[in-house]
């Protein structure tokens, strides 16, 4: 693979088309207790003290040379993204207890967030990337120019979307609409990844900002969890995944509202929905799962046009 760093959307790409074994052995997992802390909060250089339960481990394995993890550096990212980026990021992020690399296996000790509720309501999330988005407008790259960018990577996606492809179109549940989605960016997947690249202003990225990497606390608080994808990228991008990962179109507009704006969504919504194609891929034929993912892909055309 000719990539040394690539978009979070590549990482995504492989997680969701089944490159798990990639990841080689490694896992997360909450252990009990609570652990003093002094972080810092916002951008802001105070430092509190908390109380974090915990702590939630999660660890990775060296990733197999020339690996997609490899190439793209994944695990190192979100060992970064915790040492020199969740001081300052200014949105709830797990606290962290210990961040390391050894010999290219990662150890991450996280505040254990395992009682907040999986989820949380999507205009909170937008919400919640609107501000990460607004706080490092034109400032990610120079600060951390180890952040992952979006084009760089797009031909790795675009042999993994072009090979995934022809089983998906064959689906049952898949529509003429997803069909004619999918034939559009067959083969297109470098030029759609240049487009989403230029939808926006650059800014820090979650780069998989699904409802699964969220969890919600008692009182509404909302975290961001699982950073492997971190990037710099136009906002809009966050959202693009969140709309067609976890959003049932039925609240896309006021999800859209919550964010602030829609301005670039049109550009970053085919480079969100190949990653989609690949995600249905990956769901049993014929299960809630699919056909959830097939109505979502739908919308994603529908506003592409
Ligand atoms: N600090 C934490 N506290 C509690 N639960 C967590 C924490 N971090 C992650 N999790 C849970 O573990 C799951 C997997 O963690 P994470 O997303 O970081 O790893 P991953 O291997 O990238 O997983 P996936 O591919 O499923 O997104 C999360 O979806 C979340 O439910
Ligand atoms: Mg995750």
């Amino acid at each position: 693979m000719r990539c040394r760093e690539a978009a979070g959307s590549a990482g995504r790409a492989a997680k969701r088309a089944g490159h798990r074994s990639l990841w080689g052995r490694g896992g997360t997992r909450p252990l009990r207790g609570y652990f003093e802390r002094t972080y810092g909060t916002g951008r802001l250089p105070q430092c509190q003290a908390v109380r974090v339960a915990g702590p939630f481990i999660k660890r990775r394995e060296r990733p197999a040379a020339g690996s997609i993890p490899d190439v793209l550096q994944m695990f190192v990212a979100e060992v970064r993204f915790y040492r020199e980026i969740a001081p300052v990021v200014g949105v709830r992020v797990p606290a962290c207890l210990l961040a390391e690399v050894n010999a290219g296996a990662t150890l991450l000790v996280l505040e254990d967030l395992s009682d907040w509720e999986a989820g949380a309501d999507a205009a909170g999330v937008a919400r919640v990337l609107a501000n990460l988005h607004a706080g490092w407008t034109g400032i990610a790259p120079a600060r951390w120019p180890w952040l992952r960018t979006p084009d760089v990577a797009s031909e790795l996606v675009g042999a993994l979307f072009d090979q995934t492809w022809p089983g998906v179109a064959g689906r049952p549940e898949c529509t003429p609409a997803v069909r004619a989605l999918g034939g559009r960016l067959f083969g297109h997947i470098p030029a759609v990844e240049r487009t989403a690249a230029r939808a926006g202003p650059t800014t820090l990225v979650h780069g998989d900002a699904s409802l699964p990497n969220v969890r919600s606390s008692s009182t509404g608080e909302i975290a961001l969890l699982d950073w492997e994808d971190v990037g710099a990228a136009p906002g809009v991008a966050d959202l693009a995944w969140l709309l067609v990962s976890s959003i049932d179109p039925t609240h896309w507009d006021e999800t859209v509202a919550a964010y602030g704006s829609a301005a670039g969504l049109g550009d970053a919504l085919p480079a969100a929905a190949s990653q989609g194609i690949l995600s249905l891929a990956d769901t049993p034929p014929g299960s809630d799962q699919a056909t959830n993912w097939v109505r979502r892909l739908e919308e994603a055309a529908r506003r592409m046009r």
